[in-house]
């Protein structure tokens, strides 16, 4: 007898959905409140074909699956990112590119990556950007979700683009990075309020990083050089080009928002691996920073089953730069693992008072049970559980309009339920948390796990170019 070993994650609520539906009126358990109207979009893999050998969860073609919700009624729309590669694909009736955890093989014509678009939104300039670490944005049509093509800032662009840039509330920049693994390792990048591309400059690494996220402050950029490295001669040596190097530090690089390379400062701490950034702030002359920290991670490096490791887990820390000694404080803010740290986008690079993420489940896979809300002021947290057997992902906090307090309005996420095989976009009261949602949006089909969303507001989208 032989079995198939399915991978996981393609299976389950990890499982591509294969009809892109446009479904109105749906079913509410609760109620939207009056003042919420807007779209919330998640984006995620959702491979169009069959993979050629691995799959990797970070493969996988980008969908994004979007909620409009206005006047107390929602619509559902999911759409697959129409890239390049998704396009060619799609002509072919199969898969041609191979994903991380595959060798490329020398019969795929085109040459170059695939750009999946597949992992996260930012709302900039008038416009939605679907992003990928490895290539240029994606221009998608709200509310429509169609999508318009790469977006390169007539040309100006540089450089990879980083699925975490940072739009300054207060000042309408956005700041970006795109990493490579040859030199110049990293590049870093300002666009104006208006959508420049103002100016990208190098910044030195010693050898080439995966760096996922970042962080601002108001007058500073901080880049994380963690010590998941990528190198030829380990590549050449038959051995895994990424790895991480666990007797190599944690290197954090603080420039000045417009400054580059020669007035950048770097502090060492230990070896850890950081995904996701909650926020950064100055204070007196430390520049703080928080953000979920792995002592370690395996999930791009070894088998594809995180968690197995207990140090791939992501815990709330604090890091305290201290620009004139030059010295740098860790500090553990939770154990409790989590990730995908969110906050009110108004506090990006400001002193918050909250933060949200999403809790882990005990669990081999990458399984979201709750909202954990930290009060950074008075050092608590409570949590929003889903329920026995039921999952999510990262709550995007939603405004409400003229709050005047920081988390005044909702959290959102898609939550699965495993017994029912049914999907919900949950909404939950920011301000009561540990609460029955206020509202349970139905999803006539299901949404697989993914992986960033973003809200776009009602001006947002009646502004929208
Ligand atoms: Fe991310």
């Amino acid at each position: 007898m032989t079995t198939t070993a399915v991978n996981p994650y393609l299976d389950g609520n990890f499982a591509p959905v294969r009809e892109e539906i446009t479904p109105t009126n749906l079913k509410v358990i609760g109620e939207l409140p009056p003042d919420l109207s807007g779209m919330f979009v998640r984006n995620g893999p959702n491979p169009q074909f069959p993979p050629i050998g691995n799959y990797h969860w970070f493969d996988g073609d980008g969908m994004l699956h979007g909620v409009r919700i206005n006047n107390g009624k929602a619509q559902y729309r999911n759409r697959y990112i129409r890239t390049r590669g998704f396009n060619i694909e799609r002509e072919a009736g199969k898969a041609i590119w191979t994903g991380l955890m595959e060798p490329s093989r020398g019969n795929n014509p085109y040459n170059f990556p695939k750009n999946t678009a597949n992992t996260a939104l930012v709302w900039h300039d008038g416009r939605l950007l679907a992003l990928w670490e490895g290539g240029e944005p994606h221009a998608i049509e709200v509310p429509s979700l169609e999508t318009s093509g790469a977006y390169t800032y007539n040309s100006k662009l540089v450089s990879a683009f980083t699925a975490h840039p940072k739009v300054d509330a207060e000042t309408g920049e956005m700041m970006f990075f795109g990493y490579s693994f040859a030199p110049p390792y990293l590049k870093y990048s300002v666009v104006s309020a208006k959508g420049e591309l103002l100016r990208t400059v190098p910044i030195d690494l010693p050898m080439g990083v995966m760096m996922h996220d970042f962080a601002i402050t108001e007058h500073y950029t901080i880049f994380m050089d963690l010590p998941l490295t990528f190198s030829m001669v380990r590549m050449q040596q038959g051995k895994p080009p990424l790895m991480f190097e666990r007797d190599r530090p944690s290197r954090f690089g603080i420039v000045p928002r417009h400054g580059d390379n020669s007035n950048i400062r770097w502090f060492e701490s230990p070896p850890c691996y950081v995904f996701h950034t909650l926020n950064a702030y100055e204070e007196g002359d430390e520049v703080v920073l928080v953000a979920c920290r792995m002592s370690s991670t395996s999930v791009l490096t070894t088998d594809m089953t995180p968690g197995e490791n207990e140090g791939d887990a992501g815990r709330l820390y604090q890091w305290r730069f201290n620009l004139s000694t030059g010295t740098v404080k860790e500090e553990m803010l939770d154990d409790a693992p989590s990730d995908f740290p969110r906050l009110n986008e108004q506090r990006m690079g400001r002193p918050m008072r909250y933060g949200y993420t999403a809790k882990m489940a005990n669990n081999p896979m990458p399984l979201f049970e709750g909202v954990i809300k930290y009060d950074f002021k008075n050092g608590k947290s409570e949590t929003h559980e889903f329920g026995r057997g039921r999952y999510g992902g990262e709550a995007v906090f939603v405004p409400r309009p003229d709050a005047t307090a920081e988390d005044d309005g909702w959290l959102m996420t898609f939550v699965h339920d495993d017994e029912a095989d049914t999907s919900e976009l949950v909404v939950v009261n920011a301000q009561d948390v540990t609460s029955e949602p206020v509202a349970r949006v139905l999803i006539p089909q299901r949404v697989p796990y993914g992986f960033h969303g973003a809200w776009v507001s009602e001006e947002q989208l009646s502004a929208s170019v």
